[in-house]
């Protein structure tokens, strides 16, 4: 009996072993042939994309786990960070209505808006991205081109860029309007369930499509199904819950012309409305 499992060991070993070694002449082979297509006009096969994606996340949490950062920027340092980022990175990121450059469109991968960088990295790994960059993307090192103060600010700014307008992003580094867009009062607790009542009982699926409340397919408003995850209200306010609740209440206040109706939303059920909707992602 003993034999046997150390045979099936064995030969298990073996295999691996074998494998290990057949794959590696082959993976030497595919780069000698140079059958891979390195040019930047084809994509990433999507499985390749997500898994480098995947390793480079994992990577930046391993890395950045001993960073601490330093206390919340103030109004200088954030305008101070906001003129870096204006200088540094807008030609390849963008900004609130800003695009990037033509070059930047082109890049494999593709650098991408940072309008939503702080919800997927804490500041620490915000930090690490920027002073030790990303190997193999294009997204420079720049711990030898700013100082750690600046990185600093930097990052700062990065974490409030979400709360400009374009019009707020254009002169924010002057000063001239440095109040982000305001955010209402705090409010009272939602009650989900009673929101995804609401929901239905406002006519809010007969121009939405959200998962939960029975409706047809619908496409005359923005269907709301990761609502949760999105940044933006009608691409104008940063969403939170009291944003939305503003947006609910009185779109057109918002944006006069917008094609969503007033619907005279009371303020309970338009809490409770938020409360749901923050759900879906
Ligand atoms: C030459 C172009 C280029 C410049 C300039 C540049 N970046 Fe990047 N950046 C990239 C690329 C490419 C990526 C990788 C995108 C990916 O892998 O999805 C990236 C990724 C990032 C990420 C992670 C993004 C994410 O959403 O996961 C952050 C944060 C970032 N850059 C910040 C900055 C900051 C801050 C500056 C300016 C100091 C800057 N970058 C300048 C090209 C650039
Ligand atoms: C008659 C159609 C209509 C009805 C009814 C309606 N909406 Fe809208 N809604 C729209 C349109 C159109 C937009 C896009 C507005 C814009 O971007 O200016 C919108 C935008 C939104 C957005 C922002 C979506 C996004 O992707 O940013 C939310 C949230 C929203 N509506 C919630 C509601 C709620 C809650 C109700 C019910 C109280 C409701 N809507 C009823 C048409 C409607």
């Amino acid at each position: 009996m003993r034999k046997t499992t150390r045979l099936i060991v064995k030969t298990i070993c073996a295999t691996i072993a074998v494998g290990g070694v057949l794959g590696a002449l082959g993976g030497a082979m595919f780069a000698k042939a140079g059958w891979y297509n390195i040019g930047a006009l084809a994509p990433h096969w999507q499985f390749a994309y997500t898994f480098l994606e995947y390793g480079m996340h994992e990577s930046v949490r391993h890395h950045a786990s001993a960073v601490v950062a330093p206390a919340p920027p103030d109004a200088a340092s954030l305008r101070a960070g906001a003129a870096l980022y204006k200088a540094n990175c807008v030609a390849c990121h963008g900004g609130p209505g800003v695009p990037m450059a033509n070059f930047a469109k082109s890049m494999q991968p593709s650098p991408g808006p940072l309008v939503d960088a702080a919800r997927r990295w804490s500041a620490p790994e915000m930090y690490w991205i920027v002073q030790q960059g990303i190997k193999t993307s294009g997204m420079p090192a720049w711990k030898y081109h700013m100082s750690d103060a600046q990185i600093w600010q930097v990052v700062g700014f990065l974490s409030h860029l979400p709360r400009l307008s374009p019009q707020q992003f254009a002169v924010f580094d002057a000063g001239v309007t440095a109040a982000p867009m305001p955010d209402g009062p705090a409010l009272l607790a939602g009650d989900a369930l009673r929101g995804k009542t609401a929901l239905g009982q406002y006519a809010c699926q007969s121009c939405h499509l959200i998962p939960g409340v029975t409706g047809s397919k619908t496409y005359v408003g923005p269907q709301l199904a990761s609502f949760g995850r999105q940044n933006k209200i009608a691409g104008q306010l940063v969403n939170s819950q009291a944003n939305l609740v503003r947006w609910i209440t009185d779109p057109k206040g918002v944006d006069p012309a917008t094609a969503m109706p007033d619907l005279d939303v009371a303020q309970q059920d338009a809490v409770d409305m938020a409360a749901y909707l923050a759900t879906l992602n």
